[in-house]
């Protein structure tokens, strides 16, 4: 029994640790941003402003990957899942370091809601893995689904006007459909529609805020 307690106390140390180094952007570098070495664009102050509030989106999107990979893998119904789920995690770090300095480099600031996103989608990512590997799966290609699209939407915003946004959007693009298609080869399994509905609803959510504070 206490040897018990000691592990879910582990555990959400762990999890602590995780939440907050992505929350304070404590996170390793490790492939360089793409466009960091295109010239900066001179954009004017409201399309500075539109350019921040989308970097701002797609930052908070990045938090919610890291909070869904998380919860799924701390419990994950076997250790070879949860490696995946882990190395996920790894990569999409990749894309909040990349949004996080191309905000710092518009002068923009993360979403104050980030730390309610990070909660809402760590236990939708608990509740995901609760369901089976399949299941944990689906969710994994219905959020990459959905920020493909979104993705796809602020790159034709964005356009050629802002090379240097533009160049990291696209990246993150091709990795987000890559990480789909290895979630599907997984075993994923197709989520029912009233749950990418929900799914859908949560996300325009995050947007609204997201691009405003
Ligand atoms: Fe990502
Ligand atoms: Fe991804």
């Amino acid at each position: 029994m206490r040897k018990q307690a000691h592990h879910w106390l582990d555990v959400l140390m762990i999890e602590l640790d995780r939440g907050l180094k992505t929350l304070t952007h404590k996170s390793n570098h490790l492939v360089p941003r793409p466009g960091k070495n295109e010239p900066e664009t001179e954009l004017s102050e409201a399309r500075k402003q539109h350019t921040i509030g989308l970097m701002r989106i797609n930052h908070t999107g990045e938090v919610c990957a890291q909070a869904l990979y998380n919860g799924q893998a701390m419990l994950a119904k076997n250790s070879t899942t949860r490696d995946h789920l882990l190395q996920a995690a790894s990569e999409e770090q990749d894309h909040l370091n990349w949004c996080q300095v191309r905000l710092d480099e518009l002068g923009g600031k993360p979403s104050i809601s980030n730390p309610f996103w990070y909660l809402h989608s760590f236990i939708l990512g608990a509740i995901a893995a609760k369901f089976g590997d399949p299941v944990s799966y689906g969710f994994v290609m219905e959020t990459e689904r959905q920020v493909e699209n979104h993705l796809q939407e602020h790159i034709e915003d964005i356009g050629d006007s802002d090379v240097r946004s533009l160049k990291i959007l696209k990246q993150m693009q091709a990795d987000e459909i890559r990480h789909g298609s290895h979630a599907q080869a997984a075993g994923g399994l197709e989520l029912p529609k009233p749950v990418k509905n929900i799914m859908t609803v949560m996300s325009q959510l995050m947007k609204l805020i997201s691009y405003r504070i």
